[in-house]
């Protein structure tokens, strides 16, 4: 029962400011400590909110219409690595955003240690109100929390070591292991890409129709048992009623119900080896930060295997 935790506090793959207060949020509301004493997980944290100053760039002016990007690249690169040195050791890896860019590194990380240490392929699920499947070139915000499928599947390519080309030219995860849960707002270029590679998602037309309990046995069943799983939580993918303070809200997203019941499903596979929690702003939508705060935790919680009897 060990698990790894990368407090996050980087904000540079998107516009708004705030988000890299997310971190220290959730570990205020005790999130942490409840993992520890209610849980019973054995915590291996630096005791850190890592902002990586010492690693930002001087200058970082666009490239290929992306902004920020030597700031994205050389961030994920080293929480890649953080990440990595928890997962080859066997630990749960939990990482509190952020801004959801992050998960370049977080999923390279995992990626590269599961396959060192079980020669496996690791799947995630991307719970998300958005695709985040933008290359640089389809992107209209030039945002790059909306570019990381992208990036980690190879349908963007990184060029230079310091921009994402130190991804290197294998991808580190492969389309056909990707689930997405809560789509409902994906851009037309996107739409195309989903549609032509036959990625499995999960809209909410689709939670609608079957009901999570549905989605969620057909979503794990796309996976297939005893696949070591990487679930990539969006705090935005649930409806602004229950998260409001996020960057890119959506209004028709999950229940706060329908968020936890996804991450005690994937808790009940036993096959969790990473999660990310991401897009948490308390700096926005004030009355709404205690809100999401707690409805993020709850989602931490969920997935790590609080039960409610
Ligand atoms: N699709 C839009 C874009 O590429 C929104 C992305 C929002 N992403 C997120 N992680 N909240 O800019
Ligand atoms: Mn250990
Ligand atoms: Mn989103
Ligand atoms: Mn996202």
């Amino acid at each position: 029962n060990e698990l790894g935790v990368v407090a996050v506090g980087f904000s540079g793959g998107q516009r708004k400011p705030g988000v890299d207060a997310g971190p220290t949020a959730l570990i205020q509301a005790g999130l942490l400590t409840q993992l520890k004493e209610d849980l019973g997980y054995t915590l291996h944290h630096d005791d850190e909110v890592h902002n990586y100053s010492s690693l930002m760039p001087q200058s970082d002016p666009d490239y290929r219409n992306m902004k920020n990007p030597l700031a994205v690249s050389v961030v994920t690169q080293r929480l890649a690595t953080q990440v990595y040195d928890h997962a080859k050791h066997g630990h749960l890896v939990l990482t509190l955003g952020g801004d959801h860019s992050i998960a370049i590194g977080t999923v390279a990380g995992t990626s590269r240690a599961i396959k060192e240490r079980l020669g496996r392929e690791i799947a995630v699920i991307w719970v998300d109100a958005h695709a985040d499947i933008n290359t640089p070139e389809t992107s209209v915000s030039g945002n790059i929390h909306g570019m990381p499928i992208a990036f980690l599947t190879g349908l963007a390519k990184g060029e230079k070591e310091e921009m994402f080309g130190w991804l290197g030219v294998e991808p580190k995860l492969s389309l056909k292991k990707l689930v997405y849960i809560g789509l409902r707002d994906v851009d037309k270029c996107e739409k195309k890409v989903l549609r032509d590679h036959g990625v499995r998602a999960f809209s909410m037309h689709d939670v609608d129709k079957y009901g999570i309990a549905r989605v969620m046995e057909m979503a794990l069943g796309h996976i297939g048992t005893d696949t070591p799983i990487h679930l990539s939580f969006d705090v935005d993918a649930l409806d602004p009623q229950w998260a409001p303070s996020t960057g890119t809200p959506v209004r028709g997203g999950l229940t706060l119900r329908e968020g936890d019941y996804i991450a005690e499903c994937v808790h009940e596979t036993g096959s969790l080896v990473a999660m990310d929690l991401v897009e948490v702003n308390p700096s926005l939508e004030a009355m709404g930060a205690q809100e999401t705060i707690r409805a993020g935790c709850s989602l931490v919680r969920c997935a790590l295997g609080d039960t409610l009897l």
